[in-house]
């Protein structure tokens, strides 16, 4: 099927229909009581879902846009990845002003002391730094740096479900089912990541020690 612009106009729209339609679902959820017995956990999982099954969707566009040769829909990648990193925001949003009462060094320490707060932060950061250098006018400053800049979504991709799988107590199975799928589609980048192997000394090294 050929992508004309119009297609990739309307598919800007559902996306930004879906998303919001998410967000209204989240807020009624909250006034009406729909979260459960405690709101503020059904926020930060509300948010923190959200914003992992965006980053796995952004994710998923471009080998979708390869297997069926639909390079226009890399055009979408960008506004997933930003509503991305929004949940992301949202998330950390929540944890900050309902679990801390927007105290900033009682959120520092906890990310300091939690590992799993360390990996969620991490990942966190990279969405930050991904979505402010998002804009083509940034690409064009960053020039060659930019995409060096944007490898690390594949980092935030991996560090998420590690984040999630770490901060529950019970019930693995939902997480570990989230890290298979995420290693999955990180395998499917095989390739990228071999090319990279040359620019990490230790390993060029190693590997020219034994041929
Ligand atoms: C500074 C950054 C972050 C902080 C402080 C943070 C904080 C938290 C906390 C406190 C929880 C546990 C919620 C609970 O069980 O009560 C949690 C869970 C979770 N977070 Fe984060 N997080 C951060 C970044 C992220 C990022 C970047 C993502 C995804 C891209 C993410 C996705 C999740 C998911 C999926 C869960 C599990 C939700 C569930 O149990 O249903 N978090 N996070």
């Amino acid at each position: 099927m050929k992508i004309t612009p119009r297609h990739i106009t309307g598919l800007k729209v559902i996306i930004h229909l879906i998303s919001l339609g998410f967000l209204a679902m989240m807020i009624a959820q909250t006034l009406t009581g729909g979260l459960g017995a405690d709101p503020v956990e059904g926020l930060s999982h509300f948010t923190g879902k959200a914003a992992l099954n965006t980053l796995i969707i952004t994710l998923l566009i471009s080998p979708i846009a390869r297997r069926f040769k639909m390079g226009q829909l890399l055009k979408v990648r960008r506004l997933v990845g930003l509503y991305s990193f929004f949940w992301a925001a949202m998330h950390l949003l929540v944890y900050l002003a309902l679990d801390l009462s927007f105290d900033i060094s009682l959120l520092a320490s906890e990310i300091v002391e939690r590992p799993y707060l360390t990996v969620g932060a991490i990942s966190w950061l990279i969405l930050f730094a991904l979505a402010v250098t998002s804009t083509q006018g940034m690409q064009r400053r960053l020039g060659p740096k930019w995409q060096k800049i944007h490898n690390w979504v594949y980092l935030a991709l991996l560090l998420a479900p590690i984040h999630y799988y770490w901060s529950v107590k019970s019930g693995l199975t939902e997480p570990a089912i989230y890290l298979a799928a995420v290693l999955i589609l990180l395998a499917f980048r095989h390739k990228t990541f071999r090319r990279w192997l040359p620019a990490i000394p230790y390993i060029n090294r190693t590997t020219s020690s034994r041929s």
